[in-house]
């Protein structure tokens, strides 16, 4: 209520409260390769708008009379108690939305206390994100990736982090048919140490120069001086958008990389061992829309769920992730705890996705818009507007905690 009175008494929110609002602030302040590379999707869009829009089916009924006065947003996940049910999702290559990148995001979520989930393909080593976290709870993001020994040694310095799970993103072996970015391909990425998260693993380094011993392809060019002065030019444009590396600042790296060194299509459920031999931390699978492979997760002995389609970044025209949540719900039937990510802009998608089963959500695209327009001030404002809404929402529905948000708060949807 702080927040909503402060704005009622003309103070200035940091980002705009409304959604759509910080949208388009945030497109004006991004270039045109880090908008279509945050807020872009695959294809045609269609996944993304089936994400926000399936929250559309559902309304919620509210009930009066009820004493609201205290209300706890707290959940328990893995032994740790949140005191809110949204965590920030995996989100790589932040430093295309802000120069401080995921030093600024362990501080907002530090502020609020909230659940970091460091991405593998984050632009600041996770040792230095732990650091700033402090006793802050964060989960580690992996990309298996080709080579074991790789995602093995990312996997043990998460635990050595203090990482209290680890999310294993599933959805992305190949990278989705993101027609944005390939329209823009030509214009530079201005990335900075965009993939710092893994070019820091020791591995990595072996792997790399493994790679230096065998024949160049076209892979390095030099930067023409033309790439040089329209990469100049972008960062005098946008100069909150990127520490601009020249060196390897070239626009194909860090999709490059990405390709070469986390593209693995060959994993199957049988994989799964290996990785529950080489860790003790919570194993959370990210991706799963089908309920037939949420049952399959649970025969193979994960902890959790998250039910994502990445954001609509994967494949275009794909089932909307709300719509996939409650049949997964049914299948786990309250074994493992289910999260949900996909389309939430609002405290009110949080308290629907939480109603229709979710035991906590990730939020992604809104605080990189945050983040994008004013840094950690930014990043934390927006998840401050989303938790106060839910926290409204809840007192207005008539609910005190989180798990007095069920199916029965909804109108039944035909
Ligand atoms: C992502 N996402 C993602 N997921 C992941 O597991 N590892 C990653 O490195 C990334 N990187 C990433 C970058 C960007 C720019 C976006 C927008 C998304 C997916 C992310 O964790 C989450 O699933 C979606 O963002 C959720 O959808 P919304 O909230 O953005 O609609």
């Amino acid at each position: 209520s702080a927040i909503y009175r402060a704005g009622v008494f003309g103070h200035r929110p940091t980002v705009p409260v409304e959604p759509a609002a910080l949208e388009a602030a945030a497109r004006k302040a991004m270039s045109p390769r880090a908008w279509s590379y945050v807020n872009g999707s695959a294809g045609q869009q269609r996944t993304d708008r089936a994400n926000t829009e399936a929250f559309y089916d559902h309304r919620i009924v509210p009930r009066m009379l009820v004493d609201v006065e205290e209300r706890d947003l707290s959940v328990d996940l893995f032994g740790t108690t949140l005191p809110a049910p949204v965590l920030l999702a995996p989100i790589g290559v932040l430093e295309m939305a802000h120069r401080e990148a995921e030093h600024a995001v362990a501080r907002a979520a530090r502020a609020l206390g909230l659940a970091m989930i460091h991405s593998t393909q984050a632009s600041v080593p996770m040792e230095q994100v732990a650091a700033a976290l402090g006793p802050n709870p964060h989960w580690y993001q992996l990309y298996w990736s080709r080579d074991d020994e790789l995602a093995a040694s990312l996997v043990a310095r998460a635990e050595e982090c203090g990482a209290q799970a680890l999310v294993v993103t599933l959805d992305t072996h190949l990278l989705g048919w993101r027609t944005r970015d390939l329209d823009l391909a030509h214009l530079p990425f201005a990335q900075g140490q965009g993939i710092a998260q893994y070019t820091s693993d020791s591995r990595f380094a072996a792997m790399t120069r493994e790679r230096a011993n065998t024949p160049r392809t076209e892979r390095d060019p030099r930067p023409t001086p033309a790439a040089v002065r329209s990469v100049l030019s972008q960062v005098r444009r946008y100069p909150g958008d990127v520490r601009t590396n020249l060196r390897s600042g070239l626009p194909r790296a860090a999709v490059e990389t990405f390709l070469d060194t986390f593209s693995r299509s060959t994993l199957t459920w049988k994989d799964l061992e290996w990785l529950r031999s080489r860790t003790s931390l919570p194993i959370v699978l990210k991706g799963l829309q089908h309920p037939d492979d949420a049952r399959l997760a649970i025969e193979h002995g994960v902890d959790g769920i998250v039910v994502s389609n990445h954001g609509g970044r994967q494949i275009d025209g794909a089932i909307a992730s709300l719509d996939a949540l409650p049949p997964i719900v049914d299948v786990v039937d309250g074994r493992v705890p289910v999260l949900f990510d996909s389309g939430i802009r609002s405290g009110a998608d949080v308290f629907k996705a939480l109603a229709l089963g979710a035991d906590s959500v990730l939020v992604g695209r809104p605080w990189v818009y945050g983040l994008a327009l004013a840094g950690a001030d930014g990043a934390q404002a927006v998840l401050e507007h989303i938790l106060a809404e839910l926290d409204l929402t809840m007192g207005l529905a008539g609910v005190r905690s989180i798990s007095e948000i069920t199916r029965d708060t909804l109108s039944p949807v035909e």
